[in-house]
């Protein structure tokens, strides 16, 4: 296990509480484990070794385990407040023998070549700033023959962001590095992946994020204040008011992403 001294989280236990509420026990992004099972279509995971990089409070790393029957999964995170939880629900689950979280700084993966026949990710690579680095690293630690299967929040182009996008991205106060599908699918070609696919998902969660917000502001409020104040709830209706404009102009563009390591 790699522990270090950190910075400031970005997901504090706050974040944490909020996202749960709004998204499930485990779940720092949307869609729970339907939207994990629809970026895993198609690929079976039973007796393979996944990597789930950011995997965050680590329900989605559970569910590849304890639904997709992989052998084992580690979830790979940054920060300490995510992997705590995250150690936590493993145990509640019964899944520690198949199941471990490493927290280590950003740089390169601290994983050994060849190491996983699967890489997961959910919606934490926009945080990650060089993305070339990012895929010949997620490349080097896959076996030969090996998947890279992910959902990540994107923006529709590599212009200049709208000044819609730039006050969404200011209101998440989160280190948001996004990049288009097509950026992302070029630093995979770099990489070395092949098979390369791109899967648009604004049209669904445009219309998730609408419920989202109407939860928050009406049947969900009160359950959310609760758990982290009724300041922290208002700052982020506000946040996801900021995001709908963007999710409903196509700028904002959550998408998934698939390709292979080639066997030789
Ligand atoms: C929106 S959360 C998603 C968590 C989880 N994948 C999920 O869907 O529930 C983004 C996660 O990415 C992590 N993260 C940020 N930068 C990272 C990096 N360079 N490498 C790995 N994880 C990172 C954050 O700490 C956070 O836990």
């Amino acid at each position: 296990m790699i522990e270090t001294a950190d910075a400031e989280p970005e997901y504090d236990d706050s974040a944490i509480r909020f996202l749960e509420a709004l998204w499930g026990e485990g779940y720092l992004s949307p869609g729970g484990p339907d939207e994990v099972d629809r970026v895993v279509e198609g690929v079976s995971l039973k007796g393979k070794t996944i990597l789930d990089i950011g995997c965050g409070a680590g329900g989605i790393t559970l569910h590849l385990v304890a639904t997709h029957g992989a052998a084992r999964a580690t979830g790979f995170d940054l920060e300490r407040p995510v992997i705590g939880t995250a150690r936590r629900g493993a145990i509640r689950q019964g899944l520690e023998d198949r199941v471990s979280f490493v927290q280590a700084p950003p740089g390169p993966l601290p994983f050994t070549d060849a190491s996983f026949d699967v890489v997961f990710s959910k919606d934490a690579l926009l945080h990650v700033p060089d993305k070339n680095a990012l895929f010949a690293e997620i490349f080097r630690v896959l076996k030969p023959g090996g998947v890279f299967a992910a959902s990540n929040w994107m923006i529709g182009h590599d212009g200049e962001p709208s000044p819609e996008m730039k006050a969404y991205v200011a209101a998440e106060e989160l280190s948001f590095t996004m990049a288009s599908p097509a950026r992302y699918a070029e630093a995979m070609r770099r990489a070395g992946f092949t098979d390369i696919t791109v899967r648009d998902r604004n049209p669904w969660y445009r219309e998730v994020a609408r419920e989202e917000l109407s939860r928050l502001k009406g049947p969900l409020y009160a359950q959310a204040a609760a758990a982290v104040g009724a300041a922290y709830v208002d700052k982020n209706i506000r946040t996801w008011e900021a995001m709908q404009k963007v999710l409903d102009s196509g700028e904002h563009r959550p998408t998934h992403l698939r390709g292979w390591k080639p066997v030789g």
